[in-house]
């Protein structure tokens, strides 16, 4: 049986994204419109859910549009804001449940899986063959992309789950370092609350207490134990010392966080690091995008390092567009055409220059690419050597669906309630994670 959850539905947020895209367009979009000459312009539309809405993301979904559209295909937006993509999730599914699914949706990790078994999903092999995905990919990128063998969705990028983010005028005025350890990070938080800034921007929503307390489990307690706990989920681990150790070092972490975080959006975080309102901000990093969509350079306007104690590990989350089953032949040629434009350079560079992520084909000559994906890729490539490349829980890419959610719930509510002690939260994630396997 699926274990897909239907959650309750909720009324989505449909925004559209709108936001112009000069400098993408010029340096991205020649070669595509000269192509566009050669190819037919009767094709038809292909809807794509998303949930790329932040000033970034949009710049970046804009690219796949744009080249969409430079061949003759039309674009459908259907962009349900909200971070994480929980709202877009609902939506998809109600959208799915009443016989409608859009041609193209951003769905992830192990629910590539679930959409696969409830038989939804449209095979991408023609295209996979043509252009040679299996050469292309990484095996742990290809290996999400399949369903039974056959390739049912293209991965856009690698975004990396545990990195922090800080505002160096910050940390200037308050004479700190940007911190390498959990222990530093709370000493240098300090001293920014007496030189009078937000330590640590944090949104209070349920996917973003998540992400940080991911980056808390590696940078606390190392790799291999988050691999037992957050991915295998041992109930041995779940219920340990250790990750009592872990949430009361995450519950901690509310000691540098402001009063106005309950409900914040993640960008509106970043946006206080970008003004020097705070000086950290633990997130992954799509926070970049926000970072270059204000006209920032990293390294100078803005620092980035892995999350506090997490050198040694890359957790990954591979954002994907997974493609649905249609009839309609021209509906299909326009997915076929979505699939081939993700993979080909001229989007993985401009959609990943925009999107803070790294391509997700490893042969790109990344010149255009800043200093942090630069680090982003040597980590990736370095971790998937030494064990330390592992999956993002908090973004979809480690358990599936039911079990992220239950965990996330234990979270949210273990970081909110004062009177919750580490030992019960850790009890709740044992029996989070065998409710969820049933
Ligand atoms: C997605 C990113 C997105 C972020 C914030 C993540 O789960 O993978 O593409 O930018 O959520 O919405």
């Amino acid at each position: 049986m699926s274990t897909l959850r239907l959650p309750a539905l909720r009324l989505p947020t449909l925004r559209l994204s709108t936001l112009p895209l000069p400098t993408l367009r010029q340096s991205a979009l020649g070669l595509a419109l000269s192509m566009a000459a050669t190819t037919s312009a009767q094709a038809s539309d292909v809807e794509v859910l998303h949930w790329w809405t932040s000033g970034g993301e949009a710049r970046a979904a804009n690219v796949l549009k744009e080249l969409l559209e430079a061949e003759g295909y039309g674009w459908e937006d259907f962009a349900v804001a909200g971070g994480g993509g929980e709202t877009a999730m609902t939506v998809l599914k109600s959208r799915a449940m009443s016989g409608n699914p859009p041609s193209a949706a951003q769905i992830k990790g192990p629910e590539i899986q679930e959409w696969g078994e409830l038989g939804l999903l449209g095979d991408l092999d023609d295209v996979a063959a043509e252009e040679n995905w299996d050469a292309l990919l990484p095996e742990v990128v290809a290996d999400i992309m399949r369903f039974d063998g056959h390739y049912v969705a293209v991965p856009a990028n690698v975004h990396r789950v545990n990195w922090l983010w800080a505002n160096p005028e910050v940390l200037d005025a308050a004479g700190v370092e940007m911190p390498t350890t959990l222990d530093e990070l709370f000493t240098a938080g300090e001293a920014i609350r007496e030189a009078g800034f937000v330590p640590l921007a944090h949104g209070g929503q349920a996917w973003q207490d998540a992400t940080v307390f991911e980056s808390v489990v590696l940078g606390s307690q190392g790799v291999d134990f988050y691999r037992q706990s957050l991915v295998e989920l041992d109930p041995e681990a779940l219920g340990s010392d250790q990750m009592i150790e872990a949430l009361e070092t995450f519950k901690r972490l509310r000691e540098l966080m402001d009063e106005g975080m309950p409900g914040r959006d993640w960008n509106i975080a970043t946006n206080m690091v970008i003004e020097g309102d705070a000086g950290f901000q633990l997130m992954g990093d799509w926070a970049k995008g926000e970072f270059t969509a204000a006209g920032l350079t990293a390294g100078e306007d803005y620092l980035c390092a892995a999350a506090p104690g997490s050198e040694d590990a890359f957790s990954f989350n591979i954002d994907s567009l997974a493609m649905f089953r249609v009839n309609d032949d021209g509906e299909r040629e326009a997915q076929q055409a979505l699939a081939r434009l993700v993979l080909e350079p001229t989007f993985q560079e401009a959609f990943n220059l925009a999107k803070g992520s790294i391509p997700a084909r490893p042969d790109l000559d990344m010149s255009e690419f800043d200093s942090c994906a630069e680090q982003s890729l040597a980590d990736f490539q370095r971790t998937a050597e030494t064990g330390g490349l592992v999956p993002s829980m908090s973004h979809g890419m480690a358990v599936r669906a039911d079990v992220q959610g239950a965990i996330f719930d234990v979270v949210t509510n273990y970081f909110n309630d004062a009177n919750m002690p580490a030992d019960q939260a850790a009890e709740r994630l044992v029996s989070a994670a065998q409710m969820a396997s049933f």
